[in-house]
């Protein structure tokens, strides 16, 4: 190495090896050896008799890392090191990991008169790990909230038809009963209609399970009808005080004037109406206002309530799939309301919205093109 001929006879089959092999010499540390596979990293130019600051910009790393052995006289090591390599010589840079050795050639009296590199290519490994990393960790996710999922569907859907099977089975005890010891009809009719409420709970849960997956599959089907939001604001409002239940929370529907337009009659009532159930149940029984307006380019639906609110840390989760901002041993729910509300929304090429303080009320907006 002490002698300043190339180097040319024994390193020559280096020419084809499958890793990228380069020695430079002399102070501006020019090639004297470069071979295939590190030519077309750097662009398939010719770089032999060439020095590093003529070829590699200052902020190459490359550049950097031979620059570095070369001064300090350590050798370098790196697994999975990232280049920026040009392989097809059109300055199209695209990042590329590497496992280097990068050494420093010394003479006899150990001066540190060149550099030996060697590279590896792994980016096909690093990028095929980095894609399994990700895809186990989605897979993983996926599990946990389908665990999550099927442990509160189950607990939910378990409640009310407890409740169901107590109250059959009363009614049915008490029809079995002599004639003359039968409660009386009004008795009999209030308790069927407690059933019916119950029987309508397993409904809604049931069509809400089956929303996560049919609008998970991307078939979303519009059934656009003509149709007055005031209208249906007033019909939903209505539909939240029947005759038996305590009102919880009085509603009152602003919409002094009709809006009409083209809409999904039925999921646009179960947006709504996921919005009112969501007022009434975290209220905390404060009033509650439904508002309907019609704007230029489409309508705007407001549910505004008084109730505990949310904080605006949460503002983004809650319409995610089975994310709530509230414990569950005091608020029932599956934490699907809102986000199947936003994506029908969405499919309907509409928005919703949240504005609230944590003890201040929230107010959700949902706006539907014309
Ligand atoms: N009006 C509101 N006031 C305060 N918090 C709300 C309100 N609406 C929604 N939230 C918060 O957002 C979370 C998600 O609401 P979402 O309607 O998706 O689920 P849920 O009401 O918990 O259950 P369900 O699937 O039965 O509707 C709720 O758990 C609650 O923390
Ligand atoms: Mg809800």
């Amino acid at each position: 190495v002490g002698d300043d001929r190339p180097i040319v006879e024994p390193l020559a089959p280096l020419e084809l090896a499958p890793a990228a092999i380069a020695i430079q010499r002399g102070p501006e540390l020019r090639w004297e050896l470069a071979n295939r596979e590190y030519r077309r990293l750097l662009g398939g130019v010719a770089l032999v008799g060439q020095t590093l600051a003529e070829v590699l910009p200052d902020w190459s790393q490359l550049r950097r890392i031979v620059e570095q052995v070369a001064a300090t006289g350590e050798t370098f090591v790196a697994r999975g090191q990232r280049f920026l390599i040009d392989p097809e010589g059109n300055h199209d840079l695209r990042d590329a990991w590497f496992d280097v050795l990068c050494q420093p050639l010394r003479d006899e009296a150990g001066q540190v008169i060149g550099v030996f590199s060697f590279a590896v290519d792994v980016s096909t490994q690093v990028e095929t790990h980095g894609r399994l990393e990700k895809a186990v960790a989605e897979a993983r996710r996926a599990i946990e909230a389908r665990d999550d999922f099927l442990s509160v569907a189950s607990h939910e859907l378990k409640t009310p038809l407890t409740a169901l099977r107590l109250q059959v089975q009363s009614l049915l005890r008490s029809l079995r009963r002599p004639t003359d010891e039968q409660p009386p009809r009004e008795q009999l009719e209030k308790r069927l209609e407690a059933i019916d409420r119950q029987v309508d709970r397993l409904v809604e849960l049931i069509e809400a399970l089956l929303d996560v997956s049919r609008l998970s599959n991307e078939h979303f089907v519009a059934n656009v009808e003509e149709l007055d939001l005031a209208v249906l604001a007033q019909v939903i409002a209505d539909r939240q005080h029947p005759g038996a239940t305590p009102v919880s929370s009085p509603l009152t529907v602003e919409a002094p004037e009709p809006v009409r337009g083209h809409w999904d009659r039925s999921r646009v009532d179960q947006i709504i109406t996921n919005l009112v159930s969501n007022a009434v149940k975290y209220g905390g029984g404060k009033p509650i206002v439904l508002s309907v307006v019609a704007g230029n380019d489409g309508a705007q639906v407001t549910v505004a309530d008084q109730g505990i609110g949310i904080a605006a840390s949460d503002h983004g989760r809650i319409f995610e799939r089975f994310e709530r901002a509230v414990p569950r041993t005091h608020y029932s729910g599956l934490g699907l309301g809102l986000w199947i509300s936003r994506r029908i929304a969405e499919a309907l090429g509409g928005r919703l919205t949240v504005e609230s303080e944590l003890g201040h009320g929230a107010r959700f907006t949902l706006w539907l093109p014309a």
